[in-house]
């Protein structure tokens, strides 16, 4: 898609970090930007900053957890501005779980897989069906991340794992769009190079009622970018981190150019890359690689 002028954009979780910056990327290139969050405080923010810039935008509420509420956001869009030309599946969640994946909670489980893997599969159900019947060029966007789909970190299993399970379906449906012969594009968006300042590390903010901590006593204690600086620093390193418009720079780019990939690396991400498919091929056992570069 070389031109973002007048195309309708829907992003989920737009209130906050990368979601936030890709509907500023797409609005100053004439997009008009359709945000669904479950943070309405942050979406009341982000409303009137859009406004200030002269974006065209309008925010809704929306639980990515629950498919009728992304139905219900693919409507208020198409209400708006008309057919859905972009969308972004990109609201997550960080668990914040340390310690023995055996001594978490089922909430913790399902609070984690509810949002970063249902959430997609929602807005695949949701939107999906719209930009394949349109047939007209179009981008279905998902935010993966490294962590889980490239390399398995070993800090944070349950969003590792959900964010496995979305690079899978997100290939998948790469796949299935190219056998349909559909203009529409998917593409999988790699928040990067480094750890992006964003609120993902205090995502106890949005926690629901229903799904709240059980277990006292297995929290990571990083709430903030800052803090994961400060616990890097006790072991020696130095960690590097991205700005989230950095993040969507990239990603408006990468769209210009109908690319599958959306991914930012840094040399050290590569080795890691590397080094990842070199264990499984000499059957080496696993080591975990070391967080940051
Ligand atoms: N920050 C990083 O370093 C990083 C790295 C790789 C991938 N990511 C991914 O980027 C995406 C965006 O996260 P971010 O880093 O900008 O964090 P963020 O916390 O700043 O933004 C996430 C947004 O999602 C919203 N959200 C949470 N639960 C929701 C729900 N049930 N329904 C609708 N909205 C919901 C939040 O309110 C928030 O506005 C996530 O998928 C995250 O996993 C982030």
């Amino acid at each position: 898609m070389k031109d973002f002028k007048d195309k309708v954009a829907v992003i989920t979780g737009g209130a906050s970090g990368v979601g936030r910056s890709l509907a500023f990327a797409l609005g100053c290139r004439g997009a008009r930007i359709v945000i669904g969050d479950v943070d309405r405080e942050a979406m009341e923010a982000v409303s009137r900053d859009l406004e200030a810039e002269g974006i065209e935008a309008r925010v809704a509420h929306c639980d990515v957890t629950a498919l009728a509420s992304l139905q219900a956001l693919a409507d208020t869009a198409e209400e708006a501005f008309g057919a859905i030309d972009l969308v972004f599946a990109n609201a997550g969640i960080g668990a914040g779980e340390s310690g023995a994946m055996w001594d978490y909670s089922e909430k913790d489980w399902q609070w984690c897989m509810n949002v970063n893997v249902w959430g997609v599969i929602n807005s695949i159900r949701a939107f999906m069906p719209r930009l394949v019947a349109r047939n007209q060029p179009a981008h279905f966007v998902i935010t993966g991340s490294g962590n889980g789909a490239m390399v398995i970190y070993p800090d944070a299993p349950i969003y590792t794992a959900t964010k496995a399970a979305v690079h899978a379906i997100t290939e998948n449906l790469h796949f299935q769009v190219q056998a349909a012969q559909s203009p529409v594009k998917v593409s999988a968006l790699f928040p990067g190079p480094h750890v992006v300042e964003t609120g993902l590390f205090n995502s106890g903010r949005v926690r629901p009622e229903a799904l709240k901590k059980e277990i006292e006593g297995n929290e990571s204690g990083i709430t903030s970018v800052d803090d994961m600086k400060r616990m890097a620093a006790e072991y020696g390193i130095e960690l590097k981190t991205t700005h989230p418009d950095e993040v969507a720079e990239m990603a408006v780019k990468g769209l210009e150019q109908d690319a599958f990939w959306l991914l930012a690396t840094t040399p050290e991400t590569e080795q890691k890359i590397r080094d990842r498919a070199e264990m499984i091929l000499s059957r080496k056992t696993p080591e975990p690689p070391m967080v940051g570069g």
